[in-house]
Protein backbone atom coordinates (compact mmCIF):
# COMPACT_ATOMS: atom_id res chain seq x y z
CA UNK A 1 0.00 0.00 0.00
CA UNK A 2 1.33 3.47 -0.96
CA UNK A 3 1.00 5.26 2.28
CA UNK A 4 2.57 2.80 4.52
CA UNK A 5 6.67 2.88 4.71
CA UNK A 6 8.63 0.50 5.78
CA UNK A 7 11.35 0.93 8.62
CA UNK A 8 14.37 2.10 6.80
CA UNK A 9 16.97 5.02 7.27
CA UNK A 10 15.41 6.58 4.08
CA UNK A 11 11.85 6.55 4.84
CA UNK A 12 12.80 7.70 8.87
CA UNK A 13 14.34 10.95 7.13
CA UNK A 14 11.43 11.14 5.21
CA UNK A 15 9.33 11.00 8.12
CA UNK A 16 11.56 13.60 9.73
CA UNK A 17 11.05 16.08 6.70
CA UNK A 18 7.74 15.78 7.21
CA UNK A 19 7.68 16.32 11.03
CA UNK A 20 9.71 19.52 10.70
CA UNK A 21 7.31 21.24 7.98
CA UNK A 22 4.48 20.82 10.79
CA UNK A 23 2.35 18.00 8.88
CA UNK A 24 2.09 14.87 10.59
CA UNK A 25 2.28 11.06 10.07
CA UNK A 26 1.26 7.59 11.29
CA UNK A 27 3.90 5.78 13.42
CA UNK A 28 4.54 2.78 15.86
CA UNK A 29 4.62 2.81 19.48
CA UNK A 30 5.23 -0.35 21.92
CA UNK A 31 1.44 0.25 22.55
CA UNK A 32 -0.99 1.52 19.90
CA UNK A 33 0.05 3.20 16.66
CA UNK A 34 0.09 6.92 17.30
CA UNK A 35 -0.59 10.24 14.73
CA UNK A 36 2.79 12.16 15.20
CA UNK A 37 3.04 16.48 14.88
CA UNK A 38 5.38 18.60 16.18
CA UNK A 39 4.36 19.06 19.90
CA UNK A 40 5.78 23.08 19.63
CA UNK A 41 3.38 23.88 16.59
CA UNK A 42 -0.03 24.86 17.36
CA UNK A 43 -0.47 24.50 13.23
CA UNK A 44 0.78 20.54 13.42
CA UNK A 45 -1.26 20.12 16.78
CA UNK A 46 -4.50 21.50 15.10
CA UNK A 47 -3.88 19.23 12.17
CA UNK A 48 -4.09 16.45 14.84
CA UNK A 49 -6.78 17.20 16.18
CA UNK A 50 -8.81 17.60 13.04
CA UNK A 51 -8.08 14.17 11.46
CA UNK A 52 -9.05 12.43 14.44
CA UNK A 53 -12.43 14.48 14.73
CA UNK A 54 -10.87 14.70 18.40
CA UNK A 55 -12.53 17.72 20.30
CA UNK A 56 -10.14 20.19 21.76
CA UNK A 57 -11.21 19.68 25.12
CA UNK A 58 -9.34 16.36 25.37
CA UNK A 59 -5.20 16.73 26.18
CA UNK A 60 -2.87 14.89 23.77
CA UNK A 61 -0.03 13.31 25.82
CA UNK A 62 3.85 14.96 24.76
CA UNK A 63 6.31 11.96 23.65
CA UNK A 64 10.37 12.85 24.61
CA UNK A 65 13.38 11.25 23.65
CA UNK A 66 15.18 12.26 27.27
CA UNK A 67 14.45 14.48 30.01
CA UNK A 68 16.40 16.75 28.09
CA UNK A 69 14.15 18.79 26.16
CA UNK A 70 11.41 17.81 28.90
CA UNK A 71 13.01 20.27 31.58
CA UNK A 72 12.61 23.30 29.63
CA UNK A 73 8.93 22.31 29.56
CA UNK A 74 7.60 20.68 32.95
CA UNK A 75 8.79 20.41 36.49
CA UNK A 76 10.23 17.32 37.37
CA UNK A 77 9.21 16.16 40.69
CA UNK A 78 11.52 13.83 42.54
CA UNK A 79 8.74 11.24 42.55
CA UNK A 80 8.80 11.21 38.86
CA UNK A 81 12.37 11.04 38.82
CA UNK A 82 12.13 8.00 40.71
CA UNK A 83 9.08 6.10 38.26
CA UNK A 84 11.17 7.38 35.32
CA UNK A 85 14.30 5.28 36.07
CA UNK A 86 12.30 2.58 36.58
CA UNK A 87 9.81 2.32 33.67
CA UNK A 88 11.04 5.26 31.10
CA UNK A 89 11.35 4.49 28.62
CA UNK A 90 8.18 2.16 28.33
CA UNK A 91 4.54 2.31 28.50
CA UNK A 92 4.11 5.07 30.94
CA UNK A 93 2.57 8.36 31.00
CA UNK A 94 2.94 11.12 33.63
CA UNK A 95 1.25 14.30 34.15
CA UNK A 96 3.50 16.84 35.26
CA UNK A 97 3.37 20.39 36.12
CA UNK A 98 3.96 22.38 32.86
CA UNK A 99 6.71 25.39 32.91
CA UNK A 100 5.16 28.76 32.36
CA UNK A 101 7.37 29.17 30.00
CA UNK A 102 7.53 25.81 27.98
CA UNK A 103 7.47 25.62 24.25
CA UNK A 104 4.47 23.10 24.34
CA UNK A 105 1.64 24.63 22.08
CA UNK A 106 -1.52 24.87 25.00
CA UNK A 107 -3.68 23.50 21.87
CA UNK A 108 -1.92 20.26 22.45
CA UNK A 109 -2.65 20.28 26.56
CA UNK A 110 -6.28 21.52 26.22
CA UNK A 111 -5.06 24.64 27.91
CA UNK A 112 -4.45 22.91 31.56
CA UNK A 113 -1.84 23.67 33.80
CA UNK A 114 -0.34 20.34 33.28
CA UNK A 115 0.85 18.10 30.51
CA UNK A 116 0.93 14.50 29.65
CA UNK A 117 4.53 12.88 29.11
CA UNK A 118 5.56 9.82 27.89
CA UNK A 119 8.93 8.07 26.56
CA UNK A 120 7.98 5.37 24.34
CA UNK A 121 10.86 2.69 24.13
CA UNK A 122 9.74 1.19 20.25
CA UNK A 123 13.16 1.09 18.23
CA UNK A 124 11.75 2.70 15.59
CA UNK A 125 10.01 6.25 16.88
CA UNK A 126 13.11 6.17 19.61
CA UNK A 127 15.53 6.97 16.63
CA UNK A 128 12.96 9.34 14.97
CA UNK A 129 12.68 11.37 18.63
CA UNK A 130 16.34 11.46 18.91
CA UNK A 131 16.94 13.62 15.49
CA UNK A 132 14.18 16.09 16.67
CA UNK A 133 14.68 19.24 18.24
CA UNK A 134 11.02 19.24 19.22
CA UNK A 135 8.73 16.40 21.15
CA UNK A 136 5.98 14.59 19.50
CA UNK A 137 2.40 15.01 20.47
CA UNK A 138 1.10 11.43 20.00
CA UNK A 139 -2.85 10.38 20.44
CA UNK A 140 -3.69 7.04 19.67
CA UNK A 141 -3.97 6.84 15.86
CA UNK A 142 -7.67 6.16 15.27
CA UNK A 143 -10.32 8.22 15.00
CA UNK A 144 -11.75 10.20 18.35
CA UNK A 145 -14.10 7.20 20.60
CA UNK A 146 -13.11 4.32 18.04
CA UNK A 147 -10.52 0.95 18.63
CA UNK A 148 -6.98 2.18 18.54
CA UNK A 149 -4.62 0.79 15.94
CA UNK A 150 -2.39 -2.01 16.58
CA UNK A 151 -0.79 -2.38 13.00
CA UNK A 152 -0.16 -0.25 10.24
CA UNK A 153 -3.10 -1.31 8.27
CA UNK A 154 -5.28 -0.48 11.22
CA UNK A 155 -4.41 3.22 10.92
CA UNK A 156 -4.56 3.18 7.15
CA UNK A 157 -8.72 1.82 8.05
CA UNK A 158 -9.17 4.50 9.74
CA UNK A 159 -7.89 7.76 7.43
CA UNK A 160 -7.58 5.96 4.13
CA UNK A 161 -6.00 8.46 1.93
CA UNK A 162 -6.39 11.52 4.14
CA UNK A 163 -3.10 10.42 6.18
CA UNK A 164 -0.72 10.25 3.33
CA UNK A 165 2.72 8.60 5.74
CA UNK A 166 2.75 5.90 7.48
CA UNK A 167 5.91 4.33 8.86
CA UNK A 168 5.20 0.68 9.40
CA UNK A 169 6.77 -1.21 12.73
CA UNK A 170 4.63 -4.30 12.68
CA UNK A 171 2.58 -5.01 14.79
CA UNK A 172 2.36 -3.66 18.76
CA UNK A 173 3.89 -5.38 21.26
CA UNK A 174 1.67 -4.38 24.15
CA UNK A 175 -1.41 -3.15 22.58
CA UNK A 176 -2.69 -1.15 24.84
CA UNK A 177 -2.38 2.27 25.61
CA UNK A 178 0.05 3.25 28.33
CA UNK A 179 -0.86 3.25 31.89
CA UNK A 180 -1.61 7.14 32.83
CA UNK A 181 -0.87 8.64 36.32
CA UNK A 182 -1.05 11.70 38.01
CA UNK A 183 1.92 12.45 40.31
CA UNK A 184 0.34 15.87 41.63
CA UNK A 185 -0.92 15.64 45.27
CA UNK A 186 -1.96 11.85 45.57
CA UNK A 187 -0.55 9.55 43.12
CA UNK A 188 -3.56 8.37 41.21
CA UNK A 189 -3.80 5.99 37.88
CA UNK A 190 -6.25 7.99 35.29
CA UNK A 191 -5.81 4.90 32.58
CA UNK A 192 -4.49 1.51 34.02
CA UNK A 193 -2.21 -0.09 31.32
CA UNK A 194 0.38 -2.89 31.06
CA UNK A 195 2.23 -1.24 34.23
CA UNK A 196 0.10 -1.88 36.91
CA UNK A 197 -0.75 0.23 40.62
CA UNK A 198 1.24 -2.37 42.49
CA UNK A 199 4.47 -1.48 40.41
CA UNK A 200 3.79 1.91 41.01
CA UNK A 201 3.48 1.24 44.51
CA UNK A 202 6.30 -1.28 45.02
CA UNK A 203 8.51 2.15 43.69
CA UNK A 204 7.19 4.81 45.24
CA UNK A 205 5.53 3.13 48.49
CA UNK A 206 2.64 5.47 48.36
CA UNK A 207 -0.77 4.39 48.13
CA UNK A 208 -2.04 4.88 44.57
CA UNK A 209 -5.11 5.62 44.34
CA UNK A 210 -7.86 4.94 40.65
CA UNK A 211 -9.65 7.77 39.60
CA UNK A 212 -13.43 7.17 39.00
CA UNK A 213 -16.09 9.39 37.78
CA UNK A 214 -14.83 12.78 39.21
CA UNK A 215 -11.56 13.03 37.72
CA UNK A 216 -13.57 15.08 34.91
CA UNK A 217 -11.50 18.18 35.96
CA UNK A 218 -8.17 16.92 36.34
CA UNK A 219 -8.32 15.00 32.52
CA UNK A 220 -11.13 16.00 30.76
CA UNK A 221 -10.78 14.13 27.62
CA UNK A 222 -11.57 10.88 29.60
CA UNK A 223 -15.19 10.80 28.09
CA UNK A 224 -17.07 7.36 29.45
CA UNK A 225 -17.28 5.88 25.45
CA UNK A 226 -14.21 5.17 24.05
CA UNK A 227 -13.16 2.53 22.03
CA UNK A 228 -16.05 1.71 20.89
CA UNK A 229 -16.35 -0.42 17.85
CA UNK A 230 -19.87 0.71 17.30
CA UNK A 231 -21.69 -2.47 18.39
CA UNK A 232 -23.49 -3.43 21.40
CA UNK A 233 -21.01 -4.92 24.06
CA UNK A 234 -22.07 -7.77 26.95
CA UNK A 235 -19.68 -8.12 29.33
CA UNK A 236 -19.21 -11.41 31.67
CA UNK A 237 -21.47 -13.25 30.18
CA UNK A 238 -21.79 -17.22 31.05
CA UNK A 239 -23.82 -18.23 28.07
CA UNK A 240 -22.74 -17.89 24.47
CA UNK A 241 -24.88 -17.14 21.81
CA UNK A 242 -24.61 -18.70 18.19
CA UNK A 243 -25.44 -15.12 16.83
CA UNK A 244 -22.89 -12.65 18.19
CA UNK A 245 -19.73 -12.64 18.24
CA UNK A 246 -18.44 -14.54 21.71
CA UNK A 247 -15.06 -13.44 23.06
CA UNK A 248 -13.84 -15.87 25.11
CA UNK A 249 -10.24 -16.02 27.16
CA UNK A 250 -8.75 -19.59 28.44
CA UNK A 251 -9.00 -23.10 26.97
CA UNK A 252 -11.95 -24.61 27.53
CA UNK A 253 -13.53 -23.18 24.48
CA UNK A 254 -14.68 -25.02 21.21
CA UNK A 255 -13.00 -23.03 17.65
CA UNK A 256 -16.13 -22.27 16.20
CA UNK A 257 -16.35 -19.49 13.34
CA UNK A 258 -18.39 -16.79 16.04
CA UNK A 259 -15.64 -17.96 18.84
CA UNK A 260 -12.83 -15.39 19.21
CA UNK A 261 -10.18 -16.64 21.93
CA UNK A 262 -7.69 -13.97 22.78
CA UNK A 263 -5.49 -16.85 24.86
CA UNK A 264 -5.61 -20.18 24.57
CA UNK A 265 -3.04 -20.41 27.02
CA UNK A 266 -4.73 -18.01 29.46
CA UNK A 267 -2.08 -15.16 29.08
CA UNK A 268 -3.61 -11.69 29.38
CA UNK A 269 -0.33 -10.45 28.42
CA UNK A 270 -1.18 -12.21 24.88
CA UNK A 271 -4.86 -11.37 25.45
CA UNK A 272 -4.11 -7.81 26.10
CA UNK A 273 -1.93 -7.75 22.31
CA UNK A 274 -5.03 -9.31 20.64
CA UNK A 275 -7.82 -7.03 21.99
CA UNK A 276 -7.52 -4.41 19.47
CA UNK A 277 -7.47 -6.96 16.92
CA UNK A 278 -10.11 -8.85 17.82
CA UNK A 279 -12.66 -5.84 18.19
CA UNK A 280 -11.67 -4.99 14.63
CA UNK A 281 -11.89 -8.31 12.49
CA UNK A 282 -15.58 -8.69 14.57
CA UNK A 283 -16.48 -5.46 13.08
CA UNK A 284 -15.54 -6.27 9.58
CA UNK A 285 -17.15 -9.83 9.78
CA UNK A 286 -20.57 -8.14 10.02
CA UNK A 287 -21.63 -9.30 13.77
CA UNK A 288 -24.50 -7.44 15.65
CA UNK A 289 -23.96 -7.80 19.01
CA UNK A 290 -20.59 -8.90 20.77
CA UNK A 291 -20.70 -11.09 24.28
CA UNK A 292 -17.56 -11.36 26.59
CA UNK A 293 -16.52 -13.93 28.98
CA UNK A 294 -14.96 -12.59 32.19
CA UNK A 295 -11.50 -11.91 32.14
CA UNK A 296 -9.10 -12.54 35.39
CA UNK A 297 -8.76 -8.51 36.92
CA UNK A 298 -5.28 -8.88 38.06
CA UNK A 299 -1.87 -6.49 36.35
CA UNK A 300 -2.69 -6.40 32.38
CA UNK A 301 -6.30 -7.76 32.93
CA UNK A 302 -7.37 -4.52 35.13
CA UNK A 303 -6.31 -2.83 31.47
CA UNK A 304 -8.64 -5.18 29.55
CA UNK A 305 -11.25 -4.90 31.78
CA UNK A 306 -11.19 -1.18 31.45
CA UNK A 307 -10.99 -1.28 27.83
CA UNK A 308 -14.10 -3.42 27.50
CA UNK A 309 -15.92 -1.39 30.03
CA UNK A 310 -15.68 2.03 27.88
CA UNK A 311 -16.14 0.10 24.70
CA UNK A 312 -19.46 -1.52 26.09
CA UNK A 313 -20.56 1.56 27.25
O1 LIG B 1 0.06 4.45 24.72
C1 LIG B 1 -0.31 5.61 24.56
O2 LIG B 1 -0.35 6.42 25.50
C2 LIG B 1 -0.68 6.06 23.13
C3 LIG B 1 0.58 6.01 22.27
C4 LIG B 1 0.33 6.53 20.88
O3 LIG B 1 1.63 6.69 22.91
N1 LIG B 1 -1.27 7.36 23.15
C5 LIG B 1 -2.55 7.59 23.62
O4 LIG B 1 -2.98 8.90 23.49
O5 LIG B 1 -3.24 6.72 24.10
P1 LIG B 1 -4.52 9.31 23.58
O6 LIG B 1 -4.57 10.72 23.13
O7 LIG B 1 -5.32 8.35 22.83
O8 LIG B 1 -4.84 9.28 25.12
C6 LIG B 1 -4.31 10.28 25.98
C7 LIG B 1 -4.96 10.24 27.33
C8 LIG B 1 -6.36 10.79 27.28
O9 LIG B 1 -7.19 10.00 28.13
C9 LIG B 1 -6.20 12.20 27.84
O10 LIG B 1 -7.36 12.70 28.42
C10 LIG B 1 -5.08 12.00 28.86
O11 LIG B 1 -4.21 11.08 28.23
N2 LIG B 1 -4.36 13.26 29.12
C11 LIG B 1 -3.58 13.97 28.28
N3 LIG B 1 -3.11 15.08 28.87
C12 LIG B 1 -3.60 15.09 30.13
C13 LIG B 1 -3.48 15.98 31.23
N4 LIG B 1 -2.76 17.10 31.17
N5 LIG B 1 -4.12 15.65 32.39
C14 LIG B 1 -4.85 14.51 32.47
N6 LIG B 1 -5.00 13.62 31.45
C15 LIG B 1 -4.39 13.92 30.30
MG1 LIG C 1 -6.90 7.23 22.22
Amino acid sequence: MKNIYKNSSLNLARAKKILVKNNIIGLPTETVYGLAGNAYSNNAVKKIYKLKKRPRINPLIIHYYNLRLLKKDAFLSEKFLKLYKKFSPGPLTYILKKRENSKISSLANANLKTIAVRFPQNRIIRKLLCNLKFPLAIPSANLSSAVSPVCSNDVLDEFGKKLSFILDGGKCKIGLESTVVNLNKKIQILRPGAISAKEINKILREKVYFSNKSNKVISPGMTKKHYSPGIPIELNSKKMDDKAACIVFGKRYNTQKNIFNLSKKGSLEEAARNLYKTLRKIKKKGFKKIKVVKIPKSRIGIAINDRLKKAAN
